[in-house]
C-alpha cells in the first residue's frame, strides 16, 4: 500500500466579498445559462476548448480516478458523419422509441429528430466515461464523476461567454465508431460549444426553474 503524503493547502480560494455576495453573483451568472440549440458559425479557438477541458479536468472523482476522455471534433467531415448518424437515431427515437410522455415532456421545448447545429457549431466536444483506466485498473463512482466534471465544464464556456447544448443522442454508441475510441470508453454527452445564433430564441419552458422551497430542505 503507498503511504499517503499531505502537503498544506496553500492555494486556497478567497472571495473579496462575503460568501453570500459572492454565492449570489455567482448564481446570477450561472442563471444566465441556456441551453442554445441555434448557433452562430463564428470560430472558437483551441486554446478555449483545451481551458474548459482543463476546468472540468480538475473536477472529483472517485479515487481521483478520473474517468473520462473529452474529445474535441472542430473537423467539418467528422462533424458531418455525427450529425447523419445522431440524426438517424433521433429519428428513431422520435417515432418509436420514446413514450407518449417523453414526447409529451419534450414538446415544449421544441425538439425534433432535426440536428443542424452538429455541423454549424464551431466545436463538438464529446465527453466519453472510461469504464476502466487505460492500464485496465478500477474506476469508482463513474457516472457521478463524469457528471460532476460536465457540469463544470458547462459552468466554464458559460463564463467564457459561449452557449452549450447537452446533447444525448441515444444510443450514442455510433460515437465511439466515429471517433474511435476504446471499447473502456462510453459517450456519455456530445456538447455543441460556439456562439448563439444572432437571431437564436430559447424556449420559454426553459426559463421556469423549480422555487427554492421545492429543491431545498433544511434540517
Ligand atoms: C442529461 C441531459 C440530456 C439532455 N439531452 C438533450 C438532448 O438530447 N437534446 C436537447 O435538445 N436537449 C437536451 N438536454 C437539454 C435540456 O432539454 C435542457 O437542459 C432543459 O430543457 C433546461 O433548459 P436550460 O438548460 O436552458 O436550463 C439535455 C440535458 C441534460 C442535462
Amino acid at each position: 500500500m503507498p503511504e499517503p503524503h499531505f502537503v498544506p493547502h496553500h492555494d486556497r480560494y478567497v472571495p473579496r466579498e462575503s460568501p453570500e455576495l459572492a454565492a449570489r453573483a455567482f448564481c446570477a451568472l450561472m442563471s444566465k445559462r441556456r441551453t442554445v440549440r441555434d448557433y452562430s458559425e463564428r470560430d472558437v479557438s483551441l486554446e478555449t476548448i483545451e481551458w474548459l477541458v482543463r476546468c472540468a479536468g480538475g473536477a472529483p472523482s472517485g479515487a481521483n480516478k478520473q474517468p473520462w476522455r473529452f474529445v474535441a471534433v472542430r473537423d467539418l467531415a467528422v462533424k458531418r458523419a455525427i450529425r447523419a448518424a445522431a440524426e438517424k437515431e433521433e429519428r428513431e427515437f422520435y417515432a418509436h422509441r420514446a413514450t407518449d410522455e417523453w414526447l409529451a415532456d419534450l414538446a415544449p421545448l421544441g425538439t425534433d429528430a432535426s440536428k443542424p447545429f452538429l455541423e454549424i457549431a464551431p466545436w463538438l466536444v464529446v465527453v466519453f466515461k472510461q469504464t476502466r483506466g487505460d492500464d485496465e485498473s478500477q474506476h469508482y463512482y463513474v457516472n457521478e464523476s463524469v457528471g460532476i466534471a460536465v457540469g463544470l465544464f458547462l459552468a466554464a464556456a458559460h463564463h467564457a461567454g459561449l452557449a452549450t447544448l447537452t446533447h444525448t443522442p441515444s444510443p450514442m454508441g455510433f460515437l465511439q465508431e466515429v471517433l474511435g475510441r476504446p471499447k473502456h470508453e462510453k459517450a456519455y454527452v456530445l456538447i455543441p460549444v460556439g456562439y448563439p445564433a444572432d437571431d437564436c430564441r430559447v424556449p420559454e419552458a426553459a426559463l421556469r426553474k423549480k422555487a427554492l422551497s421545492e429543491i431545498l430542505t433544511v434540517v
